[in-house]
């Protein structure tokens, strides 16, 4: 395997909002290339203005950097293409070049590329030691910085805001095709999507959620006449949201809105993960909330169903009480943290062939 080969071959296991993996790989000679990344806000809800997926794509820089020094090299990266326009620019690209450094040895995160993965089942209860929350306060360098909800009255807070938030997610019919489309049924791993072992439900969850998932409209009776939100919500929700030894929030130190702050958020979390990963520690992200909140905050509805505006304002709110409203201006990731066992099922990745940049179809495949 070539130096770029490898690089490329690492990077693809960045995490991505659903697995989505919102980047294809153009080399242009044996030591360059260019990431073409795009994001889903046309078609998914929760990309608001794409900004999940710049958070992705900075994780995806973020294991470039990384898995460069495994060959003993720079990786130089830098954006190419238009100048973005009012934060509204949907195709970002990047240029790296790899460059031999003297002296340069293997980043210690870099071994960890391949073995972070989410936990969505139940974590160790115990606190994350002052130690290692220093490393991990550490590891987002100092243009952000990590906040902390941990204890269980602090848990319960957020286990209630979750709540709240799964009912938003679970009936919002915009929703529905999302969820729909991103769960690999009866699988332990998926190269392109969540295996439906990974989400983090029992048996019998996994089967009336997989029979509702047909049609919005089983869903919408299940919701209507058999309380068909609170299975997934005790399991989704409350269990996961108790049972671990924090949540957290990654807090930039300038209010983030550009394209370029979300991925320099995505770079920050992406050392956090990794960081975690290699002190026994596993994570999961609790998007959601903070993304609801940025719906509210621009004041657009995403939803023809009339509770779920009311619904979204009431979760700011309450989000607002939890950490204050200046945290929330600024807050780039929301997630839980907790001492565990690494998940037996995961997401995988597309092989680097099926990665490679083809101008035509790079929107519909992730679409
Ligand atoms: C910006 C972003 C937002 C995400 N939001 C959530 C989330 O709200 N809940 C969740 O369980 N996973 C979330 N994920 C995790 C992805 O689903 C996960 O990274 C992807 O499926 C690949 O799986 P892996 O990270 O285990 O390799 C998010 C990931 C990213 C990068």
């Amino acid at each position: 395997m070539s130096p770029l080969e490898h690089v490329l071959d690492k990077a693809r296991w960045a995490p991505s909002g659903d697995n989505v993996q919102t980047w294809r790989f153009e080399k242009i000679a044996d030591d360059a290339f260019i990431v073409h990344a795009f994001d889903t806000r046309d078609t998914v809800v929760y990309d608001f203005d794409g900004r999940p997926s710049q958070i992705a794509l900075g994780a995806l820089l973020e294991n470039i950097s990384l898995a460069a020094t495994e060959q003993g090299m720079q990786a130089e990266i830098s954006r190419i293409g238009e100048p973005e326009i009012a934060g509204n620019s949907e195709a970002v690209a990047y240029s790296v070049k790899l460059l031999r450094e003297a002296g340069c040895v293997p980043h210690p995160l870099a071994a960890m590329i391949e073995k972070r993965s989410v936990q969505r089942r139940a974590l160790s209860v115990f606190d994350i030691s002052e130690q290692h929350r220093t490393l991990l306060e550490q590891a987002v360098g100092d243009d952000f910085s990590v906040k902390w909800f941990s204890g269980w009255q602090e848990k319960c807070r957020i286990a209630g805001l979750l709540w709240q938030n799964a009912r938003i997610r679970l009936t919002m019919p915009e929703a529905f095709p999302v969820h729909k489309k991103v769960i690999d049924w009866g699988k332990q791993f998926s190269p392109d999507r969540i295996p439906d072992q990974a989400i983090g439900m029992d048996k019998l969850g996994l089967s009336l959620m997989r029979w509702a998932m047909h049609s919005w409209q089983r869903v919408n009776f299940m919701n209507r006449y058999m309380a068909g939100t609170w299975l997934p919500r005790i399991q989704l929700d409350l269990v996961p949201a108790l049972f671990c030894g924090a949540h957290f929030m990654i807090v930039a130190r300038k209010k983030p809105g550009t394209t370029e702050d979300f991925i320099a958020a995505g770079r920050a979390l992406q050392r956090f993960w990794l960081t975690a990963t290699q002190l026994g520690i596993q994570l999961q992200p609790e998007m959601t909330p903070l993304i609801f909140n940025w719906h509210v905050n621009a004041g657009r509805s995403c939803s023809k169903a009339a509770h779920i505006w009311p619904a979204m304002q009431g979760l700011q709110t309450k989000l607002v009480q939890l950490v204050g409203g200046a945290n929330l201006r600024n807050a780039c990731f929301m997630g839980r943290i907790g001492y565990g066992k690494p998940a037996s099922a995961r997401s995988l990745r597309l092989p680097l062939r099926d990665l490679q940049f083809a101008p035509d179809v790079k929107k519909t495949e992730g679409a």
